[in-house]
């Protein structure tokens, strides 16, 4: 590998830090920088501890051979052995305001072996104005912004389970950068790394809004479709029939209705949502009350079949918060249950990729294939292993047959059964 004088630090391994830290150490030497001494070890052992990552294995092996790529919790080991340093630890939500702290954390670590003609680049999605505001931090160094270190915010577009292949050219990148010489060395990283190649933002603000409004926009047309699939239940129609038909004209795309989980569109939209912003702090208030919904529809179907609430078991297919991803960021599984605790009934609950821990940690108790005590089955998430349930038999067996399905699972003239859906 030729020289190119780039040596990049990723800071945070995880489910975001590590896949990208993998794809770039096959151009660059890179160190990944975690708090976690475990997970570094591990990682320098070859042991990748995200599974559901497709590739991820393979490429951490190669640069481990190639010796492209090590981890460390030494920070300042990795910030004076690098010039270009990538942050990637989560940014988080309290109480609806965003906290910012592992960030300016990291850049307080990183200020400790910054040097001339270092770059700085947020990967984590940023409020907007957030990058900038590390400027003061990195300045402690006494090395002076522009003059001395370049900034850049370079949004990360993808999810767990599709990172590789995200990173590497499912999207273009988005880049922001605070200077011409640092927008030439970021552009010239990120085009290697990903053939859809880059788009330039005039400015490091716009960039992170870019990241935001992507997650806005999904929030609130899933809140459209949630009113409208509820416009459709009010006239008893089937909403998937009106959406498809509507969205067969280019200037309509009405969304899958459904619960908002995993740790971005729930909450990104909370980095921008002031007084002003009516809409947005609506479409969060219509995608939380989906849960309510789901237990009207659980009350509902119980109630036809002469069932109370109070007495019924019921069955949850799904506890992570998406299909086949071992996450619960905002699952809707946990706000569902713990509603549904407040009626002291039997819930019992089946994941195929939850462990003894997480059915203890949910206080539900493992479901063992046995259909014949279940009233109610709610599919919350769409793990494929679902789809493969013989859905007309597991009927036949259930003491009451309510089904409630979110995630469009069950093919109810094929199973003979009637569904309930959002
Ligand atoms: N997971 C996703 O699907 C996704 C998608 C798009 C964007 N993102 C963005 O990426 C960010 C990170 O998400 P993730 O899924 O990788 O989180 P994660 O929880 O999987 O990993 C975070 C890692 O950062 C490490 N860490 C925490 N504090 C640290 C510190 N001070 N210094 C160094 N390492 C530290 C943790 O030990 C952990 O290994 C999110 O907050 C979000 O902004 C995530």
């Amino acid at each position: 590998m030729k020289d190119t004088g780039i040596k990049i630090a990723v800071y945070g391994q995880g489910k975001m830090g590590l896949p990208l830290a993998q794809v770039i150490a096959q151009y660059y030497k890179v160190i990944g920088v975690d708090i976690n001494k475990n997970l570094t070890e591990n990682l320098n052992k070859g042991i990748n501890p995200i599974n559901d990552e497709p590739m991820l294995t393979e490429l951490l092996e190669k640069n481990l051979k190639s010796k492209n790529y090590e981890a460390t919790t030494d920070f300042e080991y990795a910030a004076q052995n690098s010039n270009i340093h990538i942050i990637l630890v989560p940014t988080l939500i309290k109480e609806n305001k965003p906290d910012l702290g592992l960030v300016k954390d990291v850049a307080k670590k990183i200020k400790e072996g910054l040097k001339r003609g270092d770059i700085i680049i947020t990967e984590c999605t940023m409020p907007p104005g957030s990058t900038e505001m590390l400027i003061p931090v990195l300045e402690e160094s006494g090395l002076k912004y522009i003059a001395d270190f370049g900034l850049a915010h370079c949004p990360e577009r993808t999810m767990t389970g599709t990172a590789i292949r995200d990173i590497t050219g499912q999207y273009p990148k988005i880049i922001g950068a605070s200077d011409e010489r640092t927008l030439k060395i970021v552009k010239e990283i990120y085009e290697k790394i990903n053939n859809k190649g880059v788009i330039v933002m005039s400015s490091i603000v716009a960039a992170e809004m870019v990241k935001v409004f992507e997650g806005c926009y999904r929030d609130v047309n899933i809140a459209l479709a949630n009113e409208l699939s509820y416009v459709c239940e009010k006239y008893k129609v089937n909403s998937e029939e009106i959406f498809n038909a509507a969205n067969s004209q280019p200037y309509c795309h009405i969304h899958k209705p459904g619960y908002v989980g995993g740790h971005c569109i729930p909450y990104y939209p909370w980095f921008v949502i002031d007084e002003n912003t009516e809409l947005m702090r609506t479409a969060r208030k219509v995608n939380e009350n989906v849960i309510d919904r789901l237990i009207m529809k659980v009350i509902e179907g119980l109630n036809e079949c002469n069932v109370a609430i109070k007495d019924s078991n019921i069955l949850i297919l799904g506890l992570t918060f998406r299909g086949d991803v071992y996450e619960f960021a905002h699952t809707p599984a946990k706000p569902f249950i713990e509603k549904l605790k407040k009626f002291n009934l039997n819930i019992y609950a089946y994941d195929p990729l939850c462990k003894e821990e997480d059915y203890k940690r949910f206080e539900v108790e493992e479901f063992k294939d046995d259909f014949k005590n279940i009233d109610c089955v709610v599919i919350l998430t769409d793990h494929k292993e679902f789809y493969k349930i013989d859905w007309s038999k597991a009927g036949r067996e259930m003491r009451n047959k309510v089904i409630v399905d979110i995630r469009g699972i069950v093919d109810e003239s094929k199973a003979k059964l009637s569904v309930l859906k959002l």
